[in-house]
C-alpha cells in the first residue's frame, strides 16, 4: 500500500506527479487560499506525510491528532511554523529546504537595500502621480550604497550571500552572529562586532537570523535608538524579530531613515497596519525566495525530503 501524503497548497504539476509515483496524494487544490485549519486537522489524522508551507501552523494540537505521521516536509528554510519539540517527542521527522533559495533571497535583500536608499517606489509613484515638473538639485535624494557600512545580524547562508554582493558595492561589512565565522571573515573581509556596535555603526542593518524565542523582538525601541538617523533597516527573515510598533514610531519620528520589509509579524499584514502609511517604508508580501526557478527547486527538494523520509532513508535536510 502506498503511503498517504497531504499537500497543503496547489504545487506545480511535475512535483505532484513525482509524489504520486510512490504516494497516495491528497491536496488542498488552491493557490491563493491557505488550507482551512479544520480541513488540515481532518487530513492529518491518517496521513503518513505532510507537505506544508510556512502559512500552516504545525503545532502541538495538530501533531497530536496525527496517528501515523512520519514526516513533515516544510517547503521553506525557516521552520518557526512547526513545533519541533513535539515533532521530536513523537518521532516525526521534520525537513526543510535550505540552500536552494539562498541567492534568490540575497538578491531580494539587496533589492530592498536599493529601493529604500534610493527611494525607488516613492520616486516611481511621484512620476506616475504627475508630480514630476522639473529636474531639481535635491529632489528625491537618498543615500549612497557604495562605500557605506552594512551590518548583518545572523550570518547564515543568506547573510554570507548578501555580504558577497556588498563587496561589489565597496561596502564595509560588519556582522553579528552567535558564533564567529573566521573563514567567512577572511574570504569576504567581514568584521565581527557585538550587536550594539553593529547597530551604531551601520548604514544598513539587515536582519538574517532565524525566528526563535530568543530572537523575538530582537530589534525593539532600544536597538532602534542606537541606529544612525540616516540608517535603514531591512528585514527579509521573519516579522516577529522586529517590534513593529517600535519600528513605526522610529520611522515616524526620524530615529532611523527608512525600512524595507518583506516579512511581518502577522501575514498577510493587515491593510490598516500603521507601517503601511509611511512613505519611508518599502513593503513586500514575503517574496524573498519568489523566483520561478527557486520556487521550483524548493518544491522539488521538499518532495525529495518527503519521499526519502517515507522510504525510511535520510532526507537531504533534516531539522529533527
Ligand atoms: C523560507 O524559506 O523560510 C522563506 O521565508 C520562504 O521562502
Amino acid at each position: 500500500m502506498k503511503p498517504k501524503v497531504y499537500i497543503t497548497r496547489r504545487i506545480p504539476n511535475e512535483i505532484i506527479q513525482k509524489l504520486k509515483e510512490m504516494c497516495e496524494v491528497r491536496m488542498w487544490n488552491e493557490e491563493e487560499e491557505p488550507v482551512p485549519r479544520e480541513v488540515l486537522e481532518k487530513e492529518i489524522i491518517d496521513s503518513d506525510g505532510l507537505f506544508c508551507l510556512i502559512t500552516e501552523s504545525i503545532d502541538k494540537e495538530l501533531l497530536e491528532k496525527a496517528n501515523q505521521l512520519k514526516v513533515v516536509s516544510n517547503m521553506a528554510v525557516g521552520y518557526n511554523n512547526i513545533d519541533i519539540e513535539v515533532a521530536k517527542e513523537k518521532g516525526i521527522t521534520v525537513t526543510n529546504t535550505p540552500g536552494v533559495l539562498t541567492e534568490t533571497t540575497a538578491d531580494l535583500t539587496f533589492a530592498l537595500i536599493m529601493a529604500t536608499s534610493r527611494r525607488l517606489i516613492e520616486s516611481s509613484d511621484y512620476l506616475k502621480k504627475g508630480n514630476w515638473k522639473t529636474w531639481s538639485p535635491m529632489q528625491l535624494t537618498g543615500h549612497d550604497i557604495y562605500g557605506s557600512t552594512l551590518g548583518i545580524i545572523g550570518l547564515g547562508r543568506i547573510g554570507e550571500s548578501v555580504a558577497r554582493r556588498a563587496r561589489g558595492f565597496d561596502m564595509n561589512v560588519l556582522y553579528y552572529n552567535r558564533s564567529r565565522k573566521p573563514d567567512a571573515e577572511k574570504e569576504l573581509g567581514l568584521n565581527y562586532t557585538d550587536m550594539d556596535t553593529l547597530l551604531e555603526e551601520s548604514d544598513f542593518v539587515c536582519i538574517m537570523t532565524p525566528y526563535t524565542t530568543e530572537t523575538k523582538n530582537l530589534i525593539s525601541q532600544r536597538e532602534l535608538s542606537l541606529m544612525k538617523k540616516t540608517s535603514i533597516l531591512i528585514n527579509t527573515a521573519r516579522g516577529g524579530i522586529v517590534d513593529e510598533a517600535a519600528l513605526y514610531e522610529a520611522l515616524k519620528i526620524g530615529t532611523i531613515w527608512a525600512a524595507g520589509l518583506d516579512v511581518f509579524e502577522q501575514e498577510p499584514v493587515s491593510l490598516d497596519h500603521p507601517l503601511l502609511t509611511l512613505p519611508n517604508v518599502v513593503v513586500l508580501p514575503h517574496i524573498g525566495s519568489a523566483s520561478i526557478k527557486t520556487r521550483m527547486k524548493m518544491a522539488e527538494l521538499a518532495a525529495d525530503n518527503l519521499i526519502l523520509a517515507l522510504q525510511s532513508q535520510t532526507p537531504k535536510y533534516v531539522v529533527v
